[in-house]
């Protein structure tokens, strides 16, 4: 009888108005970084890019914090893209999830980082460091993404080159993906760059818009208001120093209600 007892108490302690998901799968890449999928709530709908509350029963009081949703609208589970903080009050429970976890989840999403915030242009910059990638993620594989722009360029930077991996698979994935990759096709390129390690591509993403070493790699005229569109999530510093360049550049930032050039979103950690 101590089983059954035992899942009653639990469902009492889920709060009311909440999701509570099945964690599926949980891979780590580093001692700070890995991700999860769990199931997505029947009803639970979101637009590529934004962001939903997730949680973890810590003692008897649930703890959430915001996270970007990685994985596409149209995709049957839900992606995440996390941190791991030593002290986190969060992430120092949530680094050690399991498959048939518990994952408590807010029921509204929202953010900034959608489609619908930019002007229609010809080219989409999508400028992440560390977990800032995650809303990303969810973009690169929306078909929308590419039947608004011609050429989308993500430039992931991080400290080493062990954090690179979880965007270096996921472009392998949608290149192996019969149904994404025939939507892509060659409009996706993925710039990786580390700080503190030697790699081909070395740099602050800001540096590298700054001295044009970005746009001479890529082949690619400097940024331009007219076609090009941006899309910002990192640090509070990362997304201040960028939003600067792209102002310098001629660009505008938008809103859900006010769409233009660019569009910022801090990537949440804790
Ligand atoms: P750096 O190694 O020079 O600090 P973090 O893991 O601390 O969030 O950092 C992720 C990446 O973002 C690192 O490569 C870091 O470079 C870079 N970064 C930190 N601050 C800024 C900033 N103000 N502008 C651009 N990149 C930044």
């Amino acid at each position: 009888m101590n089983a059954p007892a035992k899942t009653e108490d639990f469902a009492a302690s889920i709060p009311a108005g909440v999701f509570a998901e099945t964690v599926l799968s949980v891979q780590h890449y580093t001692d700070r970084l890995f991700r999860f999928r769990m199931t997505r709530p029947a009803g639970f709908r979101f637009r590529s890019g934004e962001f939903a509350m997730i949680g973890l029963m810590v003692g008897d009081k649930p703890i959430y914090r915001a996270y970007s949703i990685a994985s596409p609208a149209w995709d049957e589970e839900l992606e995440f893209f996390s941190i791991k903080v030593p002290d986190g009050p969060l992430t120092s429970h949530l680094q050690a999830i399991k498959p048939g976890d518990t994952v408590l989840m807010r029921k509204k999403p929202t953010g900034t980082l959608v489609l619908d915030a930019l002007t229609p242009g010809k080219r989409l910059y999508m400028f992440s460091t560390g977990t800032g990638i995650a809303p990303f993620a969810s973009l690169i594989r929306d078909p929308e993404t590419y039947e608004k722009f011609e050429d989308v360029i993500l430039t992931h930077t991080c400290r080493d080159v062990a954090e690179l991996k979880y965007g270096q698979d996921l472009v392998e994935e949608i290149r192996n993906d019969d149904m994404l990759s025939e939507i892509v096709g060659n409009k996706l390129r993925l710039y990786s760059t580390v700080t503190r390690e030697d790699y081909p591509f070395k740099g602050r993403i800001t540096d590298l818009i700054e001295n044009g070493k970005l746009f001479s790699d890529l082949g690619v005229p400097p940024l331009n208001p007219e076609i090009d569109r941006g899309m910002i999530c990192g640090s509070a510093a990362m997304l201040k120093d960028t939003k600067e360049l792209l102002e310098k550049a001629g660009m505008q930032e938008g809103a859900n209600n006010k769409p233009s050039e660019f569009v910022i979103e801090r990537a949440f950690v804790g």
